[in-house]
Parts: C-alpha cells; structure tokens; sequence
C-alpha cells in the first residue's frame, strides 16, 4: 500500500497545471451509455483510480473502451448487460450516476445500492424520486435497485433536507435525455460539473436548457431517438477542485504558486476566502496566482451548494486554517459527519475539535510532522498539505484514497518545490 512521505518546511514555488475533472468526467462517461456512435472524450484524467473504476463498470456494460493517455474512445452498443455489480459500485459511489443513462438506453437498470462512505450517510432517495417521475418502476431487491422503463417526460422538484443533488441532477437529467418528450428539473443543482453534463448532451444532440441554474428543461429523444445521437468528441473541463486543493497548498506551504488550466471563476468563494484571511491572489484568465503567508485572519465559513464554498475544499482549508491568528470556524452542510480528519490533524499538534458540525481552530501551534492515516479523498489532501507546513517528517498512509482523485500529486508538489516521496511499503519491505 503506498504512503506520502513528506519533509516540511520547503516554500512552494512555481506553476502547476490542473488536470481533467474527476467529478466533472464521471458522469459524462456514463452518459456515454446514452450514445450510439462512437465517442471521443479528451483531456480525462485516466490515471485517477476513480476513473479506472468507471472504465471496468462501461466495460462490464458491454462498451467498446480504447485509453490513449488522457483521450478514451468508447462505443456503447445498445443491447448489452443491465447490472452494474456491487463489487464495483461499492469501491465508487458516483457509479450510481450509470443508472439514469442505462434506464434511459436500454429500459432497464440495476444498480446496487452504493455502500457507506467515509464522509457520511450517502441516500439516493433523490435519485430514485427522480427516475419515477420519468415514469421509471423501481423496486428493490437483496441490496440492488432495478428499475425499469420505458421513461416519459415528467418535472420534478429534486432538492432534498440539504439542498440541491448534484449527481442527482445529472443522471435525471441523463434519464430525461431518453425519455418521450419534456422535462422540468426543479430545485436542481448548479455546480459546474452540472453544466459539463449538460453540454455533453447539447453535443451528442439533446436539447436542455437551464443548466446552471435551478430549473432545467429537457427535451428527450424518445426510444426511437436515440439512433440520431450522434458520436462526437468531447473536451472535459478542468478539475476545479484540484484548482482549490493546489491554491490552498500555494497560500498554506507557498513561496508564490500559480496555478494554470482552471477557471478561476469557479473557484470565487475559495478565492474570496483566502483574500479575506490575507492571502494575496491574483486573477487571472484561466490562472490564479496564490502568496504563501504565515499567519491568517480568522474566519467564520459553511459549506454550501454551488456558489457557495464546496464541501470538498472542507478539509484542505481546515489545514490551512492552523495558521489562523486566533479561532476560527467551518461549519459543514453538506455532509456534516465529514470531519474524518480532524482527529489526525490533531496529531500534528493542531487545536482542531468539532461542536456537532461545526469545526473550531484555533491557531497559534506551529505543526510537528506526524504518523497519519488518510480516510478519503479529500481529507487526504488536507493531511498532505498540514505536512507540507509541518516541521519535520510526515508518513500519510494509505494514499490511494488521494489516487482517487488528485492525478500524480505527489510529482505536482515536487516540481514545485516540495519534498514528497510517494513509497509503495510493500516494496519497501521487500527491501528490509
Ligand atoms: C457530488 O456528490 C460529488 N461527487 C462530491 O464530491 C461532492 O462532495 C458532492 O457532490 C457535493 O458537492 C461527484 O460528483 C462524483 P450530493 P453527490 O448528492 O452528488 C444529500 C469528492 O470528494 N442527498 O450533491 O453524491 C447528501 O446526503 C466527492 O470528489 C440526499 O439526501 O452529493 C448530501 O447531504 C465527495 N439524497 C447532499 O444531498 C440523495 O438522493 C448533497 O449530496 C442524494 C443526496
């Protein structure tokens, strides 16, 4: 199992250039589900494990795959398997997004439940309300959703307790794309990934409008629909946050980072965060520019749906937040069991505790490197950023949770100066 070990101390300098979208390339690729031709998708982040799981699942389900680096070439016939396995599912919760393409393509789907999550109950009541507004019939059946079409168009208010669904959206925007005639989404979300599926489907034929805002319209092919959907070649959007997580890293462990191939206007409430906290950033067309600093202000923060800050930056700011001249508060919304990482950033000395889902911390203790232990993917990173701050030397184990989805980070945080070591410890201990 591979580990981080990291030597702090070392200013970051430099430029890094963000990768594909992780969160933006999953559903896109099961909406290749939804396509009869051949498809061409560029600028996928095919190194992330999470990716890899998805290419299996489409594999599993009859599609034609060819990697070549960051292109994937895939064609999806239209008869083939309905099942996407547990095996699968369970490592990738995002799998679920392969429901609605499947319902919509072949009239049927089953998909096993998605099991539990480091960051907290993960339901797919929204999901599934969703589908059956389509006209969908599901039942469920020893730890399996099938559910069966053929889908009409329908509208549908999709927000739940905690707001807006974002793969919520985007498979029953994928599901509309295969009914008979129109649908209404309400209450949808209107995150950025959203708006890459939407765009997807403008390509391959469908008309939906709305997208990024919180009604959306779709105009579904229809069964006899889909032969007119043509293959394309399709760009996915930058990772925005990976863009998050490295200007995070600039202003926690920087000299001066600047961070290319992001689109800083998907990253306004981080950036206004940082600058209300005193870190210097400069804006640029698809760059943002971040100065380390040794101290921040405090600040009070909630994660919320899009636009507001991203309950996947949670964690990399609360690392950066042990530098606050005082107390200061995050407030998570979204998930708010999603603090696994509070606890191993207390092993670095840092005076982080947690009210219900509110963390308190407060800074003043300069961080000792530590023995640490990832938990998912975005606490992962968080811990990888306290130790690039930390004195001394950090072993962040179990680092494939942080392969999921931050592409070659440990080389990323090399060419700008930081001393990270990736160690496969099985090898290691062969050497021993
Ligand atoms: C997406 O997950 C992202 N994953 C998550 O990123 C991200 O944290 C999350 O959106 C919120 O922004 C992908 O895009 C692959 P939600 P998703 O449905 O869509 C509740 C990462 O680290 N809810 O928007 O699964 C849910 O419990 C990952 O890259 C229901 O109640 O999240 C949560 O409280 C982690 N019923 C809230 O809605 C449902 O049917 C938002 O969840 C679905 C969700």
């Amino acid at each position: 199992m591979d580990k981080f070990v990291i030597k702090g101390g070392n200013a970051l300098h430099g430029k890094v250039r963000v990768s594909g979208s992780k969160n933006g390339s999953l559903p896109i690729l099961f909406g290749s589900l939804l396509v009869p031709g051949p498809l061409l998708l560029k600028g996928v982040p095919t190194r992330l494990r999470d990716i890899k799981t998805t290419l299996n699942i489409l594999r599993e389900l009859g599609a034609q795959i060819e990697e070549r680096d960051q292109q994937v070439a895939i064609e999806v016939p239209t008869e083939g398997p309905v099942t996407a396995t547990h095996e699968l599912v369970s490592k990738m919760r995002a799998s679920i997004s392969s429901f609605g393409p499947l319902l919509a393509r072949r009239g049927e789907a089953v998909v096993s439940l998605p099991g539990g999550c480091n960051i907290g109950d993960r339901p797919i009541d929204l999901h599934i309300q969703g589908m059956e507004a389509l006209g969908a019939e599901v039942r469920y059946e020893n730890g399996y959703i099938h559910a069966r079409g053929p889908l009409r168009g329908g509208r549908v208010y999709l927000a739940g307790p905690m707001g807006p669904t974002v793969l919520g959206t985007q498979n029953v925007m994928m599901a509309a794309a295969g009914a008979e005639g129109v649908s209404i989404i309400e209450g949808a979300a209107c995150e950025p990934e959203v708006c890459g599926t939407a765009k997807f489907l403008r390509a391959i034929g469908v008309v939906v409008e709305g997208d990024g805002s919180p009604t959306i319209r779709i105009e579904g092919v229809g069964q006899d629909g889909f032969a007119n959907l043509g293959g394309v070649s399709f760009e996915m959007p930058p990772d925005r946050i990976e863009a998050g997580s490295y200007m995070i890293a600039g202003a926690a462990a920087g000299g001066q980072v600047t961070v290319e191939n992001c689109r800083p206007n998907e990253n306004m409430a981080l950036i206004s965060i940082l600058q209300k906290i005193g870190v210097p950033v400069e804006i640029g067309e698809d760059s943002v520019t971040v100065t380390g600093v040794d101290k921040v202000s405090p600040i009070d923060v909630a994660t919320l749906a899009y636009p507001g800050f991203p309950t996947d930056l949670q964690g990399p700011l609360m690392a950066l937040l042990c530098k606050t001249e005082g107390v200061s508060l995050i407030t998570e919304k979204i998930f708010p069991d999603r603090f696994t990482h509070l606890s191993e950033l207390r092993r670095f000395g840092a005076k982080v505790r947690k009210e219900g889902s509110t963390a308190i911390i407060e800074g003043g203790s300069k961080l000792q490197g530590a023995e640490v232990m990832a938990s998912d993917l975005r606490a992962s990173a968080c811990l990888v950023i306290a130790g690039l701050m930390a004195e001394g030397e950090t072993h962040v184990n179990r680092v494939y949770h942080l392969q999921r989805g931050y592409e070659d980070m440990d080389k990323k945080l090399r060419s700008l100066g930081g001393d990270v070591q990736c160690i496969d410890e099985a090898a290691l201990e062969k050497q021993e």
